[in-house]
């Protein structure tokens, strides 16, 4: 398959093995409302940020959206966007290695870009997640207006790549029709089910292709016979068009006179359409639209690029269902989570520059309280909730690789379980024993977890420590600082020992 080259590729290609695995410490100065919802909000780099959480979310995001810097070469006031092409492809390779990690099987990636990098991300999205996991390009209108001052082309739209972590697993939630749908329906004789639109009431095929579909019918105004033309048939059977006359859903015309009936459908009880891949302004927002959000929110201290909080309405009502959790690793003004919280979502946004204290923190606060910006009208919403506000903490691991002072049994026990079987562990354990993954129990003797922190006492795997832990017949995989068994007795006991942390790897 064809890959894209940059100068610093093979040493970028390491950066998101190399990132450390960092603590993740609550603070509360930040945080509001209910504690218990799991809603995180995460100050620091997330390359660092997304690795702290791949112990406990890897495979749990349903959606992740990202916004990242689109490298326009503009400094923006809360953030630096002008960074060199190659540093750009630095920053953005790891952290989609990483957020692939974090996606469910049946999730999807979002990515809002613009002309400047969409065809080079597009390739390394295609390296990444796979050619064939490729969903769409959408355009988004964002402008209501030109940039009449533009020398070239007003920039009217932005993209949203889309990637399934397995197509064959995703499929999109179909919408509602929106207002510009709906405006194809209306009600010229006043039908009491309400608006409505008609679609032709023959198909094309001949009268010796489907004989059955070709028969002559009644203009009950006229009282005239009617034949579909030669190259036509009716679209159904008698009996399916003696019932659309007795469920009155044939029109013909206003005054009755129409040459062909037409068929009625109407707005109400009509299917949920299929996502289409170009976004009117009218229906997903735009961004003087987010602007105005924006100086509602925050006054003149407003975020200078914000999404509006429509876009991502309709991203994550394709995307994902109530309670699915959503990942937004470039938060900047919090606008994912914001609509996440709204419509009853669980989200981890993930922000490195002030603004998750300045624009984050205090955009959920108001959500938490009723805040009727945004969609908040559309979806009534009314308040409640809340979220935990981190910061990153210490790396798990020195520079020697060694274990940091202070780091706890369930700290490192969700790091080993996670090195053995890149999954979750799923819940912490009261003993030495992590859990079973296949037909292997993994063990860790750590932090005296046996209540024994003597030389050669609970951290070692002796005899005595063997018979203490939770019996599994069949492998073992033991971590432990040092091991006392000879080769042969590991082998007959089918254990396999392992040395913290050395051999605790994450990806
Ligand atoms: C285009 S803005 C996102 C705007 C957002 N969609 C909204 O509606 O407010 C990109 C954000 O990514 C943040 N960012 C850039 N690099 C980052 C990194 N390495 N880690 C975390 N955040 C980063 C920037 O600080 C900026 O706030």
């Amino acid at each position: 398959m064809p890959i894209l080259h940059w100068l610093t590729r093979e040493e970028d290609l390491k950066i998101s093995g190399q990132a450390p695995y960092r603590l993740i410490e609550p603070v509360d100065e930040y945080s509001y409302g209910d504690m218990t919802t799991g809603n995180m909000i995460i100050q620091g780099d997330n390359l660092d940020a997304l690795k702290a959480l791949l112990p406990y979310y890897a495979g749990k995001a349903k959606c992740i959206y990202i916004d990242p810097p689109y490298n326009t070469k503009s400094a923006f006031q809360h953030y630096d966007d002008n960074l060199e092409h190659t540093k750009w492809l630095e920053v953005i390779y790891p952290r989609l290695e990483i957020l692939r990690d974090l996606l469910k099987e049946d999730g999807s990636i979002w990515i809002s870009i613009d002309d400047n990098e969409v065809h080079y991300l597009k390739i390394i999205l295609d390296e990444i997640f796979g050619r064939k996991n490729f969903i769409t390009n959408v355009v988004w209108q964002k402008k209501v207006s030109p940039a009449n001052d533009a020398l070239w082309f007003s920039g009217d739209h932005e993209h949203l790549l889309v990637y399934a972590k397995n197509k064959n697993l995703w499929r999109p939630n179909r919408l509602e029709k929106d207002a510009t749908q709906q405006k194809f329906y209306n009600n010229p004789d006043d039908d009491p089910r309400g608006p409505w639109n008609s679609t032709a009431y023959t198909c094309a095929k001949t009268a010796e292709e489907r004989p059955n579909l070709y028969y002559p019918i009644i203009n009950p105004y006229t009282g005239k016979e009617v034949w579909p033309k030669k190259t036509r048939v009716w679209a159904f059977s008698q009996d399916r068009h003696e019932q659309n006359q007795r469920e009155k859903k044939i029109y013909w015309g206003k005054d009755g006179t129409a040459k062909m009936p037409r068929f009625k459908k109407f707005l109400e009880g009509s299917k949920n359409v299929v996502p289409r891949s170009i976004w009117s302004y009218q229906d997903a927002g735009h961004t003087q639209e987010s602007m105005i959000e924006g100086t509602i929110l925050f006054g003149e201290n407003r975020f200078s690029t914000p999404k509006p909080e429509k876009l991502i309405y309709k991203i994550l009502r394709i995307a994902t269902s109530n309670n699915d959790l959503i990942l937004d690793s470039f938060l900047g003004s919090g606008t994912t989570a914001a609509v996440a919280h709204k419509i009853g979502r669980r989200y981890i946004g993930i922000e490195m520059s002030i603004s998750a204290e300045t624009h984050c923190s205090p955009r959920l606060r108001k959500v938490i309280d009723g805040e009727q910006g945004g969609i908040s009208k559309i979806i009534n919403w009314q308040g409640g909730g809340g979220f935990r506000f981190y910061r990153l903490g210490t790396p798990i691991f020195d520079e020697n690789g060694s274990i940091r002072k202070g780091i706890t049994f369930a700290q490192l026990g969700a790091h080993a379980w996670f090195s053995e079987t890149k999954t979750p562990l799923p819940k912490i354990p009261d003993s030495p024993l992590l859990g079973i993954h296949g037909d292997t129990a993994y063990y860790l003797l750590f932090n005296g977890i046996l209540k024994d922190k003597s030389v050669n006492g609970g951290n070692v795997l002796t005899s005595k420590v063997l018979e203490s832990l939770p019996r599994h017949d069949g492998t073992k995989v033991i971590y432990g600082e040092r091991c006392l068994f000879s080769a042969s007795r590991l082998k007959e006991c089918q254990i396999t020992f392992k040395h913290t942390p050395y051999d605790i790897k994450g990806r």
